[in-house]
């Protein structure tokens, strides 16, 4: 072979793969649509988003994940396409972080378009490892809901709070709800109600935030069990006319609520975050009124 033609051959590999290299580049720095009423959960050191609508009302139908160990400019984060297939079309649903070392998103809930997307289970399972999404059929479910909280106890217990049906649920009339429920999210089988909580609930609400504070230990029998209380806190009732801004906390040892009196109360909100660093929790931004 003339040493030419062998040159330009290299030369067409290097090429070759050149391209192939900017390609993935791209593929992997393309920017994402902007959404909103998305969920973002962490699983080892990748983010990964689920669901929401785009700037037309639409739904998000791209299944994006970032990974967060790597440095990367703010400007263009490095997204990463995930198989979209099984991922739920919908918004202002909760999604937790739960089995052994974190290694699955539970989503639940979330307005959608249809009556047919409505009827269907709003409770789904991601296994980030197999990139599988699994939609759960289960008996003496809670109603499909919007606007509700959900948080994952130490022993992946899932609980979910109020929330707000409607047309978006594919329910005839709105309502704010005001019940809790638990879901195993380690046998991934039965919902449990607490029906007998409700008159000491915080009542109806939505758009608020739950949190968990996990830091008593309990000793029974011998062993080392870490026992959870979550505080709801703020949201609003339908209209948006009461604003709320109380502390209710949820004992999962007695399972009792209480309502602590609280001093310095900041501003009443809704749509706010919770964040609970140490023994404070950190309430942070959220509306006053509908008129941001
Ligand atoms: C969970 O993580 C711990 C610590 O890294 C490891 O020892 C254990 O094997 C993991 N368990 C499973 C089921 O992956
Ligand atoms: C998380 O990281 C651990 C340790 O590197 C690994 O064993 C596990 O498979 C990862 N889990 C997922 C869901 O990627
Ligand atoms: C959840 O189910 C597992 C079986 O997979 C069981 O061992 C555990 O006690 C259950 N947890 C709760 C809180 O009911
Ligand atoms: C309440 O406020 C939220 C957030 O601004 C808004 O999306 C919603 O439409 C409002 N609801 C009513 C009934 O005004
Ligand atoms: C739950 O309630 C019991 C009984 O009042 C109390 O002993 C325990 O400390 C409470 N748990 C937390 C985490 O506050």
């Amino acid at each position: 072979m003339p040493l030419k033609v062998y040159h330009n051959i290299i030369i067409l590999k290097w090429l070759f793969i050149i391209f192939i290299l900017l390609i993935t580049l791209i593929q992997s720095i393309s920017s994402v649509d902007p959404r909103w009423g998305h969920t973002a959960t962490i699983i080892n050191d990748t983010i990964y988003f689920v669901g929401g609508r785009t700037n037309d009302n639409r739904f998000t139908l791209d299944f994006i994940s970032l990974n967060l160990a790597k440095e990367f400019p703010l400007i263009s984060p490095p997204w990463v396409e995930l198989d979209s297939t099984g991922m739920p079309l919908t918004s202002d649903h909760t999604a937790v972080a739960t089995g052994i070392n974190n290694s699955k998103i539970v989503v639940f809930g979330g307005d959608v378009d249809d009556p047919a997307s409505a009827a269907m289970s709003s409770l789904l399972v991601y296994d980030p490892k197999l990139q599988f999404w699994n939609r759960l059929i289960i008996s003496s479910t809670p109603t499909r809901r919007f606007l509700h909280s959900a948080v994952i106890l130490s022993n992946q217990f899932m609980l979910i709070y109020g929330g707000e049906i409607g047309v978006e649920t594919g329910n005839q009339n709105s309502l704010v709800l005001a019940d809790l429920w638990g879901f195993n999210t380690s046998s991934l089988s039965g919902w449990q109600g607490f029906p007998s909580l409700a008159n000491y609930s915080p009542g109806m609400r939505e758009r608020h935030t739950a949190s968990i504070i996990g830091n008593k230990m309990i000793i029974i029998g011998g062993t080392d069990v870490l026992k959870d209380s979550i505080i709801i806190y703020g949201g609003s009732s339908m209209d948006n006319i009461t604003i709320f801004g109380d502390v209710a906390v949820l004992n999962t040892t007695y399972w009792d609520w209480a309502a602590p009196p609280t001093t310095n109360t900041p501003m009443h909100r809704f749509k706010h975050s919770a964040t609970i660093y140490g023994a404070n929790m950190i309430v942070a931004f959220g509306m006053i009124s509908d008129i941001h």
